[in-house]
């Protein structure tokens, strides 16, 4: 794991126009606060989903724990979602954010002469670091987009041909998401998707997802900072998903020449709960109308994505 702690003033060079409104002043962020940036390494391969982030192997890094910490918090006590499907296949794989907090504890009160009231002792603190907010960012490939109407479960479509009855646990093992391999494409790692309003079905995008923050400190920015620092992330570092035909063979990627080689060209998109809408459509998020709603761990979601500039030749917000 690759652990860099990051002055979170730096994340200003994207600026969605959503954010350049005149809104009044909002509350202050918590003093200091600082992201952890975790980059995908394989190491999670041991993490047992059936048991909360304080009761990991050792080998697990400790910002992804922080990062549980929250989604647990969040997703599993808060919203009801089960705590085995909180981490899912995609964690090992994706970039993760972790902001934290410092918090002071008095450990011992001040002590004062009761004669004279003069300072005998003054008060010992300590700070700690709170991990308070977290957003992670799958890489492509993914799977095919949701149905319309769709029910899943742990990442399973539960009712196929039935958009509103889920199935008994035993179809939910048996069903794939729906995947379909591009046509002459053999062993291709890439997938063909239904074309949408905002995507064609083909061209790479990341998927940002599981952003949280804790409730006491919500309504200060603490989104705002996680989503700016993964799409500047992302801006600066544009070519770093993209497959290697020397590493991997044209062979594996389904490819002939270089020039069909996916590249990533700066599409974002998110599964957004529909209650969160408003709050993704501040950084310039849009609603994918053609990809309609459906419900994962029994909350409705919809689709929503944005474009940034990356590199030569980049592209504006869809
Ligand atoms: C959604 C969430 C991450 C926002 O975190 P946050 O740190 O409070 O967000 P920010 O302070 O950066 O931005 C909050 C803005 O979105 C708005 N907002 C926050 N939650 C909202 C909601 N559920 N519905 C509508 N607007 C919302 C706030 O009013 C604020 O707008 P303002 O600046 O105009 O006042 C947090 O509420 C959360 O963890 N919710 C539960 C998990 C969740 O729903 N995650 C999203 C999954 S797609």
């Amino acid at each position: 794991m690759t652990r860099v702690t990051m002055d979170t003033s730096s994340f200003s060079s994207f600026t969605p126009r959503e954010l350049q409104t005149d809104r009044p002043p909002r509350e202050p962020a918590p003093p200091t606060p600082f992201i952890s940036f975790i980059k995908p390494q394989g190491q999670l391969w041991n993490y047992n989903r059936h048991k909360t982030h304080e009761d990991q192997p050792g080998n697990i890094p400790k910002a992804f724990l922080d990062a549980m910490s929250v989604r647990e918090k969040v997703y599993v006590e808060e919203q009801g979602v089960a705590l085995e499907n909180e981490f899912d296949s995609d964690d090992h794989r994706s970039c993760h954010w972790v902001i934290y907090a410092s918090v002071l504890t008095t450990i011992l009160p001040a002590i004062l002469d009761p004669r004279t009231g003069k300072l005998v002792r003054p008060r010992v603190t300590r700070t700690t670091s709170l991990p308070i907010g977290t957003l992670r960012l799958v890489p492509f490939p993914h799977s095919a987009h949701p149905r319309d109407g769709g029910i899943y479960l742990n990442g399973l479509l539960t009712n196929v041909g039935d958009p509103v009855r889920p199935r008994s646990s035993e179809t939910v093992q048996a069903l794939q998401p729906q995947e379909i391999q591009g046509g002459n494409r053999r062993n291709s790692l890439y997938i063909r998707d239904f074309p949408t309003t905002f995507h064609n079905g083909q061209e790479p995008y990341v998927k940002l997802g599981r952003l949280a923050v804790l409730k006491e400190y919500r309504n200060k920015g603490i989104a705002g900072q996680l989503v700016r620092a993964a799409i500047t992330w992302m801006q600066t570092n544009y070519t770093i998903f993209n497959p290697s035909p020397s590493v991997l063979g044209f062979d594996r990627l389904g490819m002939d020449v270089t020039g069909q080689l996916p590249k990533w060209r700066g599409l974002f998109c998110i599964h957004a709960q529909e209650e969160a809408v408003k709050v993704w459509e501040r950084y310039g998020f849009k609603v994918d109308e053609k990809m309609g709603k459906w419900w994962e761990e029994g909350i409705p979601h919809v689709g929503m994505w944005l474009r940034v500039p990356v590199g030569k030749g980049g592209h504006t917000v869809a």
